[in-house]
């Protein structure tokens, strides 16, 4: 089908654009009053999550809602561990919690490689449904975690502020941090790849906890494995998005990927310098400018739009929207960018 507005895959792959394109990270959810009604009919995150026709309700309200450029199918990064053997459980208020953590080689023979279209075929489903009733209005973006991203979460078991058993275990057992690391390069690809044959247009790495390892580290244990997976899809147009990731900025521009996403720490000339021409910049307002006055967020999203002016963009935040931030302020910000010339 022939997408009515393709403005997020001509920003992603350099080509000419009106208007630059805008979506928001974490636009289907809590923000939005008519997510929450939906999440109340269930028992809960994962219900929704494994319920396809409920997942692409969500996914299509904030293109119905808020006006953006793309959806993003809804799921979590977290879906993984669960179909490689290692289930999940979304605590109210606290966040993901995994009963069994990972740490031996014993843990590891019960893992498997995922393969996405049968392990995952919830997604899948949802994809597929959303794809039907978006109708080519805009642009569906699949996405996964990166694979440091994800270990940290099977070694560590929840949320962490320092992630120091993830940490500990790339000192103490680097082979072992790679087996498990490739695992779960493997499962990803598969994961991404059935996303892509269900009508992903694009697909998005989330490496939230990137800014956690230090640039050798990094280099090692993350984007080796990030690279593995933009050299496997070839499909759609990649996004990378590796928060707090600075100091690897250089070496994400040489990434087989169209666009990398900068946080708000990120300035933006001194990015674009670092990461070259040839890539797509998407981001970086700072999510908590969302708090401020309709004005103070135009004020903030036109210099943020002015920093970007000329060179190749997709508007979004730094990182995902807080569920507390009034979605009326949301709309603010995505008016902003659409009026930007
Ligand atoms: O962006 C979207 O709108 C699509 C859906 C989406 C969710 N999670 C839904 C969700 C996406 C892309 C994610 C990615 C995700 N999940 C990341 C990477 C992006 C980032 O924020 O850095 C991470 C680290 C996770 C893991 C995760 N899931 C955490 C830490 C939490 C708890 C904190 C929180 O935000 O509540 C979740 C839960 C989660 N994932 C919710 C939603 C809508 C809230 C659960 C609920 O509705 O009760």
């Amino acid at each position: 089908m022939k997408l009515q507005n393709d403005l997020l895959l001509r920003a992603a792959k350099g080509e000419k654009v009106e208007r630059t394109p805008v979506w928001l990270m974490r636009q289907a959810g809590r923000i939005l009053p008519e997510y929450r009604a939906v999440r109340e009919s269930v028992s809960g995150f994962i219900e929704l999550a494994q319920t396809p026709e409920l997942a692409a309700e969500v996914t299509i309200q904030p293109v119905d809602l808020l006006g953006v450029d793309a959806a993003i199918i809804f799921s979590d990064i977290l879906v993984i561990p669960e179909a490689m053997g290692l289930p999940y459980e979304m605590v109210e208020k606290r966040g993901p919690w995994f009963p069994n953590t990972v740490s031996s080689e014993e843990d590891l023979k019960k893992l498997r490689i995922a393969d996405g279209a049968n392990d995952l075929s919830y997604v899948i489903k949802a994809i597929e449904i959303t794809k039907k009733n978006l109708n080519g209005r805009v642009p569906l973006i699949g996405f996964a975690g990166a694979p440091w991203t994800i270990f940290a979460y099977m070694i560590e078991g929840s949320g962490s502020k320092t992630f120091s058993k993830a940490r500990a275990m790339l000192y103490k057992e680097p082979a072992f941090s790679h087996r498990l690391l490739q695992m779960i390069t493997d499962s990803t690809i598969n994961y991404l790849k059935a996303q892509i044959e269900a009508g992903a247009d694009l697909i998005q790495i989330f490496d939230s906890w990137a800014g956690i390892l230090g640039p050798d580290q990094y280099e090692e244990f993350s984007l080796r494995y990030i690279s593995q997976i933009c050299d496997a899809i070839q499909e759609v147009p990649k996004t990378v998005f590796a928060k707090g990731a600075f100091f690897a900025r250089e070496a994400m521009g040489k990434l087989n990927c169209e666009t990398i996403g900068l946080d708000w720490n990120m300035g933006i000339a001194e990015s674009r310098k670092l990461i070259g021409p040839n890539k797509t910049l998407q981001g970086n307002l700072d999510p908590a400018a969302l708090y401020g006055s309709p004005e103070q967020i135009q004020i903030a999203t036109q210099k943020m739009m002015g920093e970007f002016r000329g060179s190749r963009h997709i508007a979004n935040l730094g990182h995902g929207v807080y569920p507390d931030i009034d979605p009326e302020m949301v709309k603010v910000f995505i008016q902003t960018v659409k009026d930007f010339r």
